[in-house]
Parts: C-alpha cells; structure tokens; sequence
C-alpha cells in the first residue's frame, strides 16, 4: 500500500534544549571541586603551588606561575591530566571534568 507517510516531523519543537543542561552543569562543577581536593592537591596544593603533602617528594609543579600559565594551552593541560606526564599519574576523567579542572587551574593564576 503506497500509503503516504505522515509527517511526524515536529516542526519547531528542534530547539536546541538540553534540559538537563543547567543540573548537569552544577553536578559536573561540584564533581570538579570534589576531584580536585582529592586527586590533585595531595600534589598540588589546595591552592596549586606544589605545596601538597606529596608536593616535594613529586615535585609537582607551581601550577599558579603566570608564566606557565601564559605559556601552556588548555589543550596541553588537559592531555597531562588524562595521560599523565613523568610522576604526574593519568586520571581517566570524564572530559566535562578535565576541562573544569582546566579552568579551576587557570583561577588559580597568581597575582
Ligand atoms: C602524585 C602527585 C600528583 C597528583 C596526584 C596530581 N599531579 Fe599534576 N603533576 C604532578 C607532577 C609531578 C607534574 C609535573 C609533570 C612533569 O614532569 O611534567 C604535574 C603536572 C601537572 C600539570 C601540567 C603542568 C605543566 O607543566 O604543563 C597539570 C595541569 C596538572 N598536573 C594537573 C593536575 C590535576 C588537575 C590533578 C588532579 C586530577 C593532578 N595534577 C594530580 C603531580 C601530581
């Protein structure tokens, strides 16, 4: 039967709308600042000077340095966050979190 299709198209309701955006969003922030108080600043610092408890013994870098800061992409830090670089350990993070602990790093910038 040639029957014709109907248009099932909702036409305009194609709004790009996510809406678990705005909860997801908060849920992925929190889930960021978890992570980053207890998987980086052992290392780290809590305010990313290397002055973790860890901190010397892996020599973990001044991730406040404006010159570093100035100098690295947020490519580049999200590559040594998920694979790790020399003692810094990989962390298998999903990419909403590494990209917020990108730019929780970036707050950190000195002075
Ligand atoms: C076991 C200690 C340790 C932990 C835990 C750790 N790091 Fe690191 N991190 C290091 C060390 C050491 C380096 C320097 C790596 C190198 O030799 O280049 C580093 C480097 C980095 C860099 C790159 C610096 C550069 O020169 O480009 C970033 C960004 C970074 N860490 C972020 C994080 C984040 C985010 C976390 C938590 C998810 C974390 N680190 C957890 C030790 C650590």
């Amino acid at each position: 039967m040639g029957a014709q299709a109907p248009a099932t198209a909702p036409n305009g309701v194609q709004r790009e709308r996510d809406p678990s955006g705005g909860a997801a969003a908060a849920e992925v922030k929190q889930l960021v600042e978890l992570t980053w108080r207890q998987q980086c600043t052992t290392c780290h610092g809590p305010t990313g000077r290397g002055d973790g408890q860890m901190g010397p013994m892996v020599q973990a870098p001044d991730l406040t340095l404006a010159d570093w800061q100035g100098k690295t992409t947020n490519g580049e830090m999200a590559t040594v966050i998920k694979m790790g670089r020399n003692r810094m350990p990989a962390f298998n993070l999903p990419d909403p979190v590494v990209a917020g602990l990108v730019s929780r790093i970036r707050t950190l910038k000195a002075r």
